[in-house]
């Protein structure tokens, strides 16, 4: 079970049943949640918002005051996020971009290409060229690190073969192709990396000092500065603890003396999911409940077709029951008779799980269930045309509580 903000409470009660199931996205307590960990980061620390985790424009703009930027990771990112928070500095990332996408970027003037191959660089030199633009650019690693900072992660994207970033053996021949006048309308900043998802904050640290000790090296070793060093996003979220939440004061701290250490550089992180996952519930209700081989299942309004993460990350989404005591129909009213009931959705494969043996002891049809931790990647990664249900309504509640105050973990 987890804490819903009032705000949500209330307005998850207060939708009529064939307006469920709907995103409920609480944005005081995005901004209260953004502020903490703002304030939480040195000051020579840049957030970028990994707009990948959640690109709904209300979302953005509640962000826009505690961020310095969006990273994006496609031309059509690139393209919503520019509309969506006009005027605010973008990173453009991701493996495979291709020409068009590329000279949009540079069209829009985006201030920062993470470039992820030796190839991209070429692509992107003579883009530049062509339209007279100097492109400012990070250097997006594939790093291995040393200890075992990344054996926990839920998803290693670096330190590893995999399709994204430069290997470390190709830096040195391209910090020569971006200093010696080869390319003079790229302009070589700094470094990115972005090795796993799901570290907590002492392995997001050992992590980050690993990239800015690489980085160092690297610069020093061509007698370059490179200014900058992004060290990703990845923060965790625990969905089987959601009351817990990344240490980002420990983070924060951590970072601090890194700064400290390298007074010339600028870091800077581009947490997603860690940011946005908190103030997004999928509420729907429950449309029947029913013994099967010796097990409960109450089947809901919707499922994994709007709310794929639990089946994507192999977790049990973490929710709350609202029971509701009207029934308005003639026919009996179905009712769990044990204690744990399984929540699935209304799609024709077994795969639509939402969670697993929720303690749910009377969980009647008719009540209502809103799943926390879904405001990333739930809806923007969803297979939403799936068997043609109805799309869920999305209501944005602009005011209303943060909730109780969630303990640190890790
Ligand atoms: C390059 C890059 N940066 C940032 C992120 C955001 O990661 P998270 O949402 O886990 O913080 C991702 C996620 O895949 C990514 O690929």
């Amino acid at each position: 079970m987890t804490v819903l903000t009032p705000a949500v409470r209330d307005h998850v009660l207060s939708l009529p049943a064939d307006e469920l199931p709907a995103y409920v996205y609480d944005l005081a307590a995005l901004r209260e949640h953004a502020a903490a960990v703002r304030a939480a980061l040195p000051e020579r620390v840049e957030l970028y918002y990994a707009a990948k985790a959640n690109p709904e424009p209300e979302i953005l703009a509640a962000l826009g005051r505690y961020v310095d930027g969006y990273e994006v990771s496609s031309g059509g990112e690139l393209a919503h996020v520019r509309k969506a928070v006009p005027g605010r500095p973008l990173a453009f990332g991701g493996p495979g971009k291709t020409p068009a996408e590329i000279a949009s970027a540079l069209e829009l003037g985006v201030e920062r290409f993470h470039v992820e191959s030796v190839h991209e660089l070429h692509v992107l030199a003579e883009l530049a060229r062509r339209a007279d633009a100097k492109a400012g650019l990070l250097l997006r690693v594939n790093l291995a690190v040393s200890d075992d900072s990344l054996v926990d992660s839920s998803l290693a994207m670096g330190g590893r073969p995999t399709p994204f970033g430069l290997d470390p053996t190709d830096a040195d021949a391209v910090v020569r192709l971006l200093t010696d006048g080869t390319y003079p309308h790229l302009e070589l900043r700094g470094v990115h990396a972005h090795l796993a998802s799901g570290l907590r904050a002492p392995e997001q640290l050992a992590v980050a000092g690993s990239i800015v000790t690489w980085a160092t090296g690297l610069a020093a070793r061509h007698r370059v500065r490179l200014a900058e060093v992004n060290v990703g996003g990845g923060m965790t979220v625990d969905y089987a603890a959601p009351g817990l939440r990344f240490d980002w004061a420990a983070y924060g701290a951590g970072l601090s003396r890194l700064t400290a250490a390298h007074p010339d550089l600028t870091l800077r992180i581009e947490p997603g999911r860690a940011m946005a996952a908190y103030c997004g519930w999928y509420a729907t209700e429950v449309l029947d409940v029913k013994h099967s081989h010796g097990e409960e299942f109450a089947v809901v309004r919707g499922g994994t077709h709007h709310l794929r993460t639990p089946a994507t990350k192999g977790h049990d989404q973490p929710c709350s029951i609202l029971p509701v005591d009207t029934w308005p129909h003639p026919w009996p009213r179905p009712a769990a008779q044990q204690d744990r009931v399984t929540l699935t959705g209304q799609l024709c494969t077994p795969k639509d799980l939402l969670a697993r043996g929720v303690p749910a002891p009377r969980l009647r049809a008719g009540d209502r269930v809103a799943f926390a931790l879904a405001g990333a990647y739930a809806w923007n990664i969803s297979h939403h045309d799936f068997l043609m249900h109805p799309r869920p309504g999305f209501h944005f509640l602009a005011r209303g509580g943060p909730g109780p105050h969630a303990p640190t973990a890790g």
